[in-house]
């Protein structure tokens, strides 16, 4: 019984999105506030996380259901301990039909530098760092515990020399750093790394999340272009969270992920594995599916596998595009931190 099957809106399963942790080193206004998370925060135990083991035997079965994409997450997940030993564990899996799955990371890179020939070692082979600003004042602001962008840029460096294909997540935040889209651009431009422009987005409950807030991709692209002439390339994936563009002068590309003004809920194969291990079908759910209560209770794989085609089977979140029409249901969303994004 291996391969796919779809969800209510036709979506099959493609990609698992694993979060490692709660916890963070950073303070981003937008997902871990420092009203909200401060000094002497509890963060989860040990007891209550995934063991990598568990994780592990998760991930097997999703890979079963289709899965050929893995992201790990946080959190900061470079601060999960080990957590080369989890990559190096599940790049041996295989997808159903027999290839190499696409693993990768989204990491603050705070400590990425450190840990990158590790990382690459373990099989890591891509990570995206989230970097909103080059400016030292805008970007420390926007981490909030006085974290020089210089390290962040010293690790993406590291990264790519470890033989890392790096990309870089920037959310763009009206008022705050516009003014940085070009100069990211500018040095990453020749690099080989590829930044993305993601609008800010109403995830959680922590945010303070308003329309006006948004930059809409359109924008940006449209200043971009009369900086550096660009043109779109074709998705590298069915479902691609970003739309990509080209420097026709060949500087590279840079994509943008304009979830609130064009939604992609209708390609949308991903699926969310939180640190506890509660299952979630969209970035906006409001719960989770608790598959640690059916591993710690002795489940058997099959019966894991069963739950899982019966829960995918039945989805049919599409948040965006119900929050593009005017119609997002007013109801408690889970938290950045604890989804991963
Ligand atoms: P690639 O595999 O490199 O294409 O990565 P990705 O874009 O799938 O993952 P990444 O973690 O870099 O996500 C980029 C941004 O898109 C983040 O802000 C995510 O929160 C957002 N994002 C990712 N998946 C979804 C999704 O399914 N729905 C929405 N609304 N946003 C998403
Ligand atoms: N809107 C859009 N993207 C967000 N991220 C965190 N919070 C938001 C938000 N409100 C991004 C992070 C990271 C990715 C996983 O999600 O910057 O790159
Ligand atoms: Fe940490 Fe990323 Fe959240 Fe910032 S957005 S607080 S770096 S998990
Ligand atoms: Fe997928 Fe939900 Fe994002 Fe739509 S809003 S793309 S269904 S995670």
């Amino acid at each position: 019984r291996e391969g796919r099957r779809i969800d209510r809106l036709g979506r099959p399963l493609r990609d698992l999105r694993i979060s490692v942790t709660d916890r963070c080193n950073f303070r981003c206004r937008y997902c871990m506030p420092k009203e909200k998370f401060p000094k002497g925060h509890e963060f989860l135990g040990m007891t209550e996380l995934l063991t990598f083991e568990e994780i592990v035997r998760l991930a097997k079965v999703f890979v079963r259901h289709g899965v050929e994409k893995l992201r790990l997450t946080g959190g900061e997940p470079l601060l999960r301990k080990g957590i080369e030993n989890l990559i190096a564990q599940l790049s041996e899996l295989r997808t159903y039909d027999g290839k190499p799955l696409d693993i990768a990371m989204t990491t603050n890179g705070s400590v990425l530098g450190k840990k990158a020939e590790a990382l690459r070692a373990a099989g890591l082979t891509r990570v995206t760092v989230s970097l909103d600003a080059i400016d030292e004042a805008i970007f420390q602001g926007f981490n909030d515990v006085g974290f020089p962008a210089s390290r962040v840029l010293a690790s993406i460096e590291a990264a790519q020399a470890a033989g890392i294909q790096v990309k870089v997540n920037t959310v763009v935040k009206r008022g705050v750093n516009e003014g940085e889209i070009l100069p990211i651009l500018e040095h990453f431009r020749g690099t080989g790394v590829i930044p993305r422009f993601i609008e800010y987005m109403d995830v959680g409950t922590a945010n303070g999340w308003r329309m006006t807030d948004v930059v809409p991709a359109v924008e940006i692209i449209a200043k971009v272009n009369e900086r550096w002439p660009v043109e779109p390339l074709d998705a590298n994936y069915p479902g691609e969270t970003a739309r990509r563009w080209r420097f026709k002068d060949g500087g590279g590309e840079f994509g943008c992920i304009a979830s609130v003004t064009q939604a992609f809920c209708r390609e949308c194969s991903r699926a969310r594995l939180s640190m506890e291990g509660r299952l979630f079908l969209c970035l906006f759910a409001t719960e989770g599916f608790d598959l640690r209560t059916m591993l710690r209770g002795g489940a058997t794989d099959e019966e894991i596998d069963e739950a899982l085609g019966r829960i995918w089977t039945a989805r049919e979140d599409h948040y965006s595009e119900l929050r593009s029409m005017g119609l997002a249901p007013d109801r408690p969303k889970v938290e950045m931190n604890y989804i991963g994004g």
